[in-house]
């Protein structure tokens, strides 16, 4: 079976489907493909914050009106240490800019409504996707759906399948090149059913290691927990978990942690990755798919957001009018906001994070840093500004 289309996208993730959407309201067509159900993509419990331009995209996209009614708009965060909370105020650090707390299988849900509405394809459990032609103005994608053979002829594919898709495989060896940090810790993360027991989210430095207090609603908390990079899950049963979210939260005038029912549990390996370049011939890549960041800064969906909002422009320059300018650029306009966000991303880490070989060193330098950080206004304005994320072009 062929079929013909002008995008062909690879990953119903938000970077695939909010690209599908764009373009859609562009007036061009697009064929999103899937391996897993939808029913699996709509319930994976992934990031939850977004930055102030994603949520106006969003919304002046049309698929912002639940994130409006649900999403938890946050004016600012907390940074806990030494029994103590110590508050950062976005707005009045940048000029009124917020965050919201918004499921990242909420904004698929939201995209996947948007696109099958309006009568877009978005194929799910697809098999053995593969791609070629990168280099001619016909690149192809193959699969198979049930037990047939489909290929779907297209002017530019673009590959958002995550960080273990197939897309960035297929750009040549020679332009793909990549830098690559592991931490030496990883996230315990648990999503439960307990009112927040704080309004905003909190990120709490401990001798035991970082914690940090998120919600996605007001019946549910996220809580997540730094274990060692090779941590089994088995080796921690729920008590355990709300013991040592105890002791790394806990604060010297009696704050206290709400505790339910453990509704999700799991470990997220801790790493930045950048593939530069982003695109070759007609594959342009976005999302996870082209890098990653530790989620300590909370900016995986936000890069994810930002990619294709690049992309949808430039895809519609180039298909509609034949100019290349912004698809050549594309790599370089990216991997700017890439960087500032792998940087910040690396930065709290490094702030936050217990370091299994420290002499005591790099503890004093963080505790230095964080005393520095909610001491001075031009220190808290950086962390603002970073976390509320830069305006988009
Ligand atoms: N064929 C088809 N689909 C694929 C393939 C493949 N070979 N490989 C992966 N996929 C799908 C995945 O199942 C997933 O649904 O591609 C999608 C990629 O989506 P995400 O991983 O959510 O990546 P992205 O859209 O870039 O969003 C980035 O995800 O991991 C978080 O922190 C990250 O919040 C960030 C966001
Ligand atoms: C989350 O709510 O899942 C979350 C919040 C902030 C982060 C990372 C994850 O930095």
């Amino acid at each position: 079976m062929r079929t013909r289309t002008q995008v062909g996208i690879v990953g119903a993730g938000p970077a695939g489907l909010l690209l599908s959407h764009l373009l859609h309201r562009a007036g061009i067509e697009s064929i999103v493909l899937e391996n897993r159900s939808r029913e699996y993509v709509e319930h994976r419990v992934r990031a939850g914050v977004l930055e102030q331009a994603p949520v106006d995209l969003l919304k002046s996209a049309g698929v912002g009106a639940r994130l409006a009614r649900e999403g938890l708009v946050h004016r600012g965060i907390e940074l806990r240490f030494g029994g103590r909370g110590h508050r950062i105020d976005f707005p009045s650090l940048t000029g009124g800019r917020c965050i919201t707390v918004y499921g990242q299988q909420e904004v698929v849900v939201d995209l996947i409504g948007a696109r099958l509405a309006a009568g877009g394809q978005v194929l799910f459990e697809v098999a053995d996707v593969s791609i070629d032609g990168i280099e001619t103005s016909a690149p192809r994608i193959r699969y198979t759906s049930g037990s047939e053979g489909h290929e779907i002829v297209c002017d530019v594919i673009a590959g958002c399948d995550g960080f273990h898709g197939i897309c960035r495989q297929a750009l040549p060896d020679h332009q793909r090149h990549v830098f690559e940090r592991t931490y030496p810790f990883a996230w315990l993360g648990i999503l439960a059913r307990a009112a927040p027991s704080h309004e905003e989210l909190i990120y709490a430095y401990h001798e035991r290691g970082f914690a940090l207090f998120s919600m996605r609603s007001p019946e549910i908390t996220r809580l997540y927990l730094q274990v060692a990079p090779d941590e089994e899950l088995a080796s921690w049963p729920d008590e355990r978990i709300w013991e040592e979210l105890h002791t790394r939260l806990e604060t010297d005038d009696g704050w206290r942690l709400n505790e339910g029912p453990v509704l999700e549990k799991g470990i997220t390996p801790m790493r930045s990755y950048v593939c530069e370049k982003m695109q070759h011939g007609r594959l342009f890549l976005a999302g996870d798919a082209a890098h990653i960041v530790p989620p300590t800064g909370a900016k995986g969906m936000n890069l994810a957001v930002a990619d294709v909002h690049v992309l949808a422009q430039a895809l519609t320059e180039l298909l509609k009018s034949g100019r290349r300018d912004l698809a050549d650029a594309y790599s370089q306009t990216c991997l700017k906001r890439v960087w500032r966000a792998e940087h910040f991303s690396w930065w709290m880490t490094s702030m936050l994070h217990r370091f299994p070989d420290d002499d005591g060193f790099q503890q004093r330098l963080q505790r230095s840093q964080l005393d520095y950080t909610v001491s001075s206004p031009a220190a808290a304005t950086s962390l603002a500004e970073n976390y509320v994320g830069l305006p988009f072009e």
